[in-house]
């Protein structure tokens, strides 16, 4: 089904064309002065100037030719604006045909891609924290929106499994538990199948071994050696990596289903390690890496540069691979088993310059294709109130785990204080709604900015939030079971032209979805979709506060309401679920 603005803009191509001007000119905008119309061009301006004409002639011209079925009003207003206004078949119309398609509408792409989504970036066994939140709800988003729209999408949380927290741990491990097994150097038999700690264990080795080695450098040392046997195969250390990795896994995989976050691959940096050599090699037969201070390099800079970039190190001095060389090996591996369209990386955006040499490099070396779509989306930091990284009250890193928690809990207190439900009803209501605050809270943000996390505005039922939108979806379903009691087929019926202003105005609003969901994806901005959700919600409240559903006597017009609130609800619903979060049944 086409665009409402497509099929607008068409009946404008004939129109210009008609009157014998370039259709070029008749590309059809939302109104930015809804007061004056719904939908605007503003093409007779600058055809005027091609023709030598006075545009306000043209757009004359152009409105006496226009189809009269499908506006209610057509203007030519000075100095060349043609203003318009749907007429209310044609959008009812239009409405019906929503209705009754699977995808609401929306087109989907015509030639699929196969997209990677590179996010959530958790690093084994040090504990989830805010900063890996964002990584985590705007990946899970722009995979959801990419998959919507028709591409096929493989996200990969690409865990942070190979550095020296490894080496940190081990060590700490020898020096706490050192007749384990794999201390012992003389050991012949099978290691344990069962790991030497559990979760809570592992968390509390970790922050102990990193906080010694900034102290003891003894110990730092004997952390990188480990490190470096575990990174070059030394068994007893691939043992106890196996076990680090299958706890934090478990643990990992939890974190992220609270947060409805769901990854195709579990995949890791140490899952590229088998392809460095080569890699390696082939940049240096191609004449692209070279040595530098011991170190071996690719030059990434481009004359139309504004600033000077250094070369990407893709391997130091002392033999080690860098973060740049683990990116570049996974997109070998990538472009093997899956050959992606485009890549999205979802990391902090301080993290720029990295992914720009690696995109380089990848391009430079012809690991990928020339018109491979790489995409980094560097997000900004989740601040406190006092415009600071968010942090605990005591001044902590916040574990994300208690930040959900904490969250849900204030969203529990304010439910329970109207008691409308049972305590076991609203405990998981309020998950729900938690969830929505926190990721809408978010999304609704521009990818790279900072915003500041406020949780009593967050969780608030009003203004522009998540639980707001919620809080409009369970109200129409409320209206919907209603009226199911009250014996209506709430599936019978017909969409009718608005005969309200807020009818209407709702209709034209949820007639956009598409235009949407396509806007969004087209610039991987999902904050427009929470900005139109926003707006979508504000119509249906304004049209249910100004229109009797229940008792209206026609019935006719009554199924049309509710066809009409129930479609708009479906909207609501499919764009939470691309943000993904989603409605509970009552609040
Ligand atoms: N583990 C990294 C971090 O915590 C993020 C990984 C981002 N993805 C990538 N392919 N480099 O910052």
């Amino acid at each position: 089904m086409k665009k409402i603005l497509e099929c607008i803009t068409e009946e404008l191509k004939r129109a210009f064309t008609e009157s014998g001007y370039d259709a070029a000119y008749a590309k059809v905008v939302l109104s930015n002065r809804p007061d004056l119309c719904e939908y605007q061009c503003n093409g007779a301006m600058a055809a005027a100037k091609v023709y030598h004409k006075n545009p306000i002639d043209i757009a004359q011209e152009v409105c006496q030719t226009l189809e009269k079925d499908m506006f209610s009003e057509v203007m030519a207003v000075k100095p060349g604006f043609i203003n318009l206004r749907i007429s209310e078949d044609y959008l009812a119309d239009y409405m019906n045909q929503m209705q009754a398609d699977a995808c609401l509408g929306y087109e989907k792409a015509a030639e699929p891609k196969c997209i990677i989504v590179d996010y959530g970036g958790a690093n084994v066994a040090k504990p989830l924290h805010v900063g890996h939140l964002r990584s985590a709800v705007i990946g899970e988003a722009i995979k959801r929106l990419s998959r919507f729209v028709g591409h096929k999408v493989i996200g990969d949380v690409h865990l942070g499994d190979w550095g020296l927290q490894m080496g940190l741990i081990i060590t700490e491990l020898q020096d706490r538990q050192p007749n384990l097994p794999y201390f012992d150097v003389d050991f012949k038999g099978e290691y344990p199948a069962e790991p030497p700690f559990d979760i809570s264990e592992l968390e509390e080795i970790y922050p102990a071994a990193s906080a010694k080695a900034k102290e003891d450098e003894t110990f730092r040392e004997r952390a990188q050696e480990a490190t470096l046997r575990l990174q070059s195969g030394y068994a007893p250390y691939r043992a106890i990596w196996k076990h680090i990795m299958r706890v934090s896994l478990a643990d990992l995989k939890k974190n992220y289903s609270n947060l409805n976050v769901e990854f195709d691959l579990w995949k890791g940096e140490s899952d590229a390690q088998p392809y460095i050599p080569d890699m390696i090699q082939s940049l240096i037969d191609k004449g692209l890496a070279y040595e530098s201070q011991g170190a071996l390099v690719v030059d990434i800079a481009e004359p139309s540069d504004s600033k000077e970039l250094p070369p990407c190190i893709i391997r130091k001095s002392d033999g080690a691979a860098l973060y740049a060389t683990s990116d570049l090996a996974t997109i070998v591996e990538r472009e093997k088993d899956y050959q992606p369209d485009m890549y999205i990386y979802l990391a902090d955006k301080r993290q720029e310059l990295h992914f720009t040499q690696v995109f380089r490099v990848a391009k430079k070396a012809g690991i990928v294709r020339e018109d491979t779509d790489m995409r980094f989306l560097g997000f900004g930091t989740m601040n406190g109130k006092d415009g600071r990284p968010f942090k605990t009250r005591e001044g902590g890193v916040m574990r994300l785990e208690n930040l959900i928690s904490d969250i849900s809990e204030a969203v529990f207190a304010r439910i329970m204080e109207n008691r409308t439900v049972e305590e076991e009803e609203a405990k998981e209501t309020a998950k729900t709604i938690g969830l929505s605050a926190l990721k809408y809270g978010d999304l609704s943000n521009q990818i790279s900015k900072d915003y500041i996390f406020d949780m009593l505005r967050f969780i608030s039922f009003e203004g522009n939030t998540g639980p707001y939108i919620l809080y409009t979806i369970v109200r129409i379903k409320s209206i919907l079971a209603k009226c199911s009691d009250a014996g209506l087929d709430v599936q019978a019926g017909r969409i009718l032209p608005a005969v309200s202003a807020s009818e209407k105005d709702l209709m034209l609003s949820v007639a956009n979805f598409s235009e949407v969901i396509a806007n969004s994806f087209s610039e991987l901005a999902p904050h427009k979709i929470c900005q139109y959700i926003y707006e979508l919600s504000n119509a249906v409240n304004k049209f249910y506060h100004e229109t009797k559903i229940l008792t209206e006597e026609d019935t006719q017009r009554q199924a049309s309401y509710i066809r009409l609130i129930s479609l708009a609800k479906d909207v609501l619903l499919t764009c939470i679920d691309i943000l993904g979060f989603e409605a509970p049944e009552r609040m």
